[in-house]
């Protein structure tokens, strides 16, 4: 296991892109695998993440090359998947269990899904209970609810889907058994979680109707390959941008940032709290909002988060933690239970850290309390192998007394390979 040392900077300035976004990368690879013809994706994240979709589509008989800048995809159309010769593992991916367990529903063959010690606590009932009600038959521990997961593809039906939660993940993975379903079918959530899969099924020309907090996927209609080219994540940028704005003296610009408003919660949760985010040169790009990024430090106020927003900035709760110990005041998370199930329990794991650091947290089932402190204290944290967790307290560290040491720094490749050399690129002093 790898332990990290991160000293304190005087300040946080330069100009900085960040890799590509993880969910965008995804849904590109298995989208050009199930199209007909040649899918190109420019930005294309090399984490391990998106490494285990792409291994996994390789394995059932999808042509993948990669140049270093361009990854070509030579889709074989709705049924041209193959049955794969052993397990497919997902590593740590989340998206990719979950996605690739809906699009193999309804496949004419037999699979089986699996991951890392950390994947198989994660609940797969959020997607099993409504493919099964499209008629998948899917099997797996304690009646379908862990991984690995047995999928016995066939024919499925359209149905209507309240879902429970607001999942991107539960709401792609229905959308993709929908391509292979007869008829329409419709998922709703409470509130509306990243958009990704909408937009990249538009652009493949699947048939599709968004409405309130909800889309319609017609089955049976053919994908065509596209060019695209993926944002830098929103999700890595948001550890620099909470970098810049808890450490004194800095300003930082990141360019080519996706800013899908289903994804941008915490750049609104950030500047409720007084943070300096300006955001420059909007434009589109593969049908996803795009802008530089530029931050200035700031004076941070504690604030109250709850409802709409939480689903729009779910990844982000670890960075805003910090951003939040740091604040003057306190700050209360709420109706973020989701974060219990993410690659580790992110409320537990942040309250437990900070708590090392000297910052006063109450844990609540679904959120907690933060009150900011003058000075984080220096020492030893844990990741959890949670890569955000991880990255969250390495930039905690710029503004600690005498720096902080992270353990377990090995799952940051998951989602952000460069992370650490960036974060040497801009920390000054
Ligand atoms: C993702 C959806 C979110 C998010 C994850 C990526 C996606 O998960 O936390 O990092 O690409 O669809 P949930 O759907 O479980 O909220």
């Amino acid at each position: 296991m790898t332990s990290i040392t991160i000293n304190p900077a005087a300040s946080i300035t330069g100009e900085i892109s960040v890799p590509g976004d993880k969910s965008i990368s995804h849904r590109s690879i298995m989208l050009g695998a199930i199209a007909n013809g040649t899918t190109t994706v420019r930005g294309f994240l090399r984490g391990g993440d998106n490494m285990a979709t792409m291994s996994a589509f390789r394995g059932m008989g999808i042509q993948i090359a990669d140049d270093g800048e361009v990854v070509t995809i030579k889709g074989r159309g709705l049924h041209g998947l193959t049955e794969p010769l052993d397990f497919i593992d997902c590593g740590n991916s989340g998206t990719t269990i979950r996605l690739l367990t809906g699009l193999l529903a309804g496949q004419s063959f037999f699979s089986i899904v699996t991951g890392d010690q950390y994947l198989r606590k994660r609940p797969m009932k959020r997607v099993v209970e409504p493919l099964s009600r499209m008629g998948a038959l899917i099997q797996g521990r304690q009646s379908a609810s862990l991984a690995p997961l047995a999928i016995s593809g066939r024919p499925l039906n359209a149905i209507g889907y309240d879902s429970p939660i607001s999942s991107a993940q539960v709401k792609s993975a229905i959308m993709l058994a929908a391509l292979y379903a007869d008829g329409e079918t419709s998922v709703r959530e409470p509130s509306l979680s990243r958009d990704h899969s909408e937009r990249m099924f538009r652009l493949f020309g699947a048939s599709l109707k968004t409405f309130n907090n909800g889309v319609t996927v017609r089955g049976g209609v053919e994908l065509n390959g596209q060019e695209i080219t993926v944002p830098g994540d929103i999700s890595s940028a948001t550890f620099f941008i909470v970098a810049a704005l808890i450490t004194p003296g800095s300003e930082l610009l990141i360019r080519n940032v996706g800013v899908n408003p289903t994804r941008s919660g915490a750049i609104e949760i950030l500047r409720a709290m007084g943070g300096s985010i300006e955001m420059l040169e909007e434009r589109e790009i593969s049908g996803e909002p795009v802008a530089d990024i530029l931050v200035r430090s700031s004076r941070l106020t504690g604030t109250a988060i709850s409802g709409n927003v939480v689903p729009r900035a779910i990844d982000e709760f670890p960075a805003i933690c910090v951003a939040a110990a740091c604040a003057e005041g306190t700050t209360t998370i709420n109706d973020a239970r989701e974060l219990r199930v993410k690659e580790t329990d992110r409320i537990a794991a942040m309250a437990k850290n900070l708590r090392l650091l000297g910052v006063p947290v109450e844990e609540s089932d679904d959120g907690m309390t933060i009150t900011g402190v003058d000075v984080l204290a220096g020492g030893s944290v844990e990741s959890f192998g949670d890569h955000r967790i991880a990255m969250s307290l390495s930039v905690a560290a710029l503004v600690s007394k005498g720096g902080i040491t992270v353990s377990d720094t090995e799952c940051v490749a998951t989602s952000f390979p460069t992370f650490f050399q960036l974060l040497e690129q801009v920390a000054r002093g």
